[in-house]
């Protein structure tokens, strides 16, 4: 037995910052970020809003493309470092919005790698005979959690949500293998001390520099080149495919500089990874979801092709996992 993916959705906060939306409050420029990150908007939550209302739609529309009814999902496990509260966990809250009552509900705490370890353990139960349909989401709101004064965070992140519906299949398509890495050695290189979303939503005061995102920009990035071309490598080998027959990789989206030098690194043609920083910015454990969402309505992606997701983040924690679609 293994898994597949047979729909999947995502919903976004309903405004829209630019470049230079940002530049008119703090000191950067359309051009910095341009250059050196590949982003030009992101969507940011209002206090008017909910990260598990996004979720739910994300995944009303995963569930409705895969002709399934939410009371058919046999458990929903979400990648999520913005819980609203400290508990209950956000799956157990999206349980609940989307009318679903005793199946397993449960977070993946996984930062940016979220959704690939959520993709992973969702299989992994699968393969194990557990659940045969669940519910996969990747959602994170990280705009909540920036010191607004910190120009080298502030403008990194965007929020929202992606959903996938896995169901349990024998055959040859679906997931074929997945890989997980973590190392807290790096811990201190992409921190925040304060979680509790609904909290920062609610009281519309910004973060102090102290409960803010704590960041080593040019270390991690070195790092996140460095592990994702290595476990990208390493879950092709473990299927026994070579990487000049995956059809497409769908990464997360933190800097289109780190992508193109993971594809510079493994000899990957720019054409074969799919980016869409430019529109998003980096959703952190949203953004694998939004992007193979995008994709698969951009028709990137066929039946029988062979698809790569790959992320790192905070943790540190990297990971991929290689699909037959
Ligand atoms: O999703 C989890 C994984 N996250 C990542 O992997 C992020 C990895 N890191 C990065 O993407 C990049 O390191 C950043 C985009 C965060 C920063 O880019 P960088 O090219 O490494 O810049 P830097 O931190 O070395 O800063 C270069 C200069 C500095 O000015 P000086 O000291 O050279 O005068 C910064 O103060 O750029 C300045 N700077 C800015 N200027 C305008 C930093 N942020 C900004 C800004 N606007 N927003």
């Amino acid at each position: 037995m293994g898994s597949r993916i047979v729909a999947t959705g995502r919903a976004l906060p309903r405004t829209a910052v630019s470049n230079h939306d940002l530049a008119r409050r703090m000191d950067t420029s359309d051009e910095w970020i341009r250059t050196r990150t590949g982003i030009a908007r992101r969507y940011v939550i209002s206090s008017g809003e909910s990260l598990v209302d996004i979720a739910a739609a994300a995944s009303k529309t995963a569930l409705a493309r895969a002709g399934m009814r939410p009371a058919e999902i046999e458990a929903i496990i979400v990648g999520t470092v913005s819980s609203e509260y400290g508990f209950p966990s956000f799956s157990c809250q999206l349980q609940h919005r989307l009318g679903v009552d005793s199946i397993p509900a449960y977070d993946v705490a996984a930062a940016c790698s979220g959704f690939i370890y959520a993709l992973s353990v969702a299989d992994n139960a699968m393969r194990a005979g557990e659940y045969s349909r669940v519910l996969v989401v990747g959602a994170d709101a990280l705009s909540t959690m920036v010191d607004w004064d910190d120009r080298a965070v502030a403008v990194l992140f965007g929020d929202g949500a992606g959903a996938a519906v896995m169901v349990a299949e024998p055959g040859p398509r679906g997931v074929l293998s997945s890989l997980l890495r973590s190392s807290g050695e790096y811990w201190h290189l992409l921190s925040v001390r304060s979680s509790g979303v609904r909290a920062t939503l609610d009281s519309e005061v910004r973060r102090s520099p102290d409960d803010a995102i704590k960041m080593k920009g040019p270390e991690l990035f070195k790092i996140a080149v460095r592990s994702m071309a290595d476990v990208t490598l390493k879950v092709a080998e473990r299927a026994g495919v070579g990487l000049a027959e995956v059809a497409l990789i769908v990464p997360h989206q933190a800097n289109i500089r780190i992508l193109n030098a993971v594809a510079d690194r493994l000899g990957i043609a720019p054409d074969k990874v799919f980016t869409n920083i430019d529109r998003y910015g980096n959703t952190s454990a949203a953004s694998v979801p939004i992007a193979l969402d995008e994709a698969l309505e951009a028709k990137r992606i066929h039946d029988n092709d062979l698809v790569l997701l790959n992320a790192c983040g905070g943790g540190l924690t990297w990971g991929a996992n290689l699909l037959r679609w």
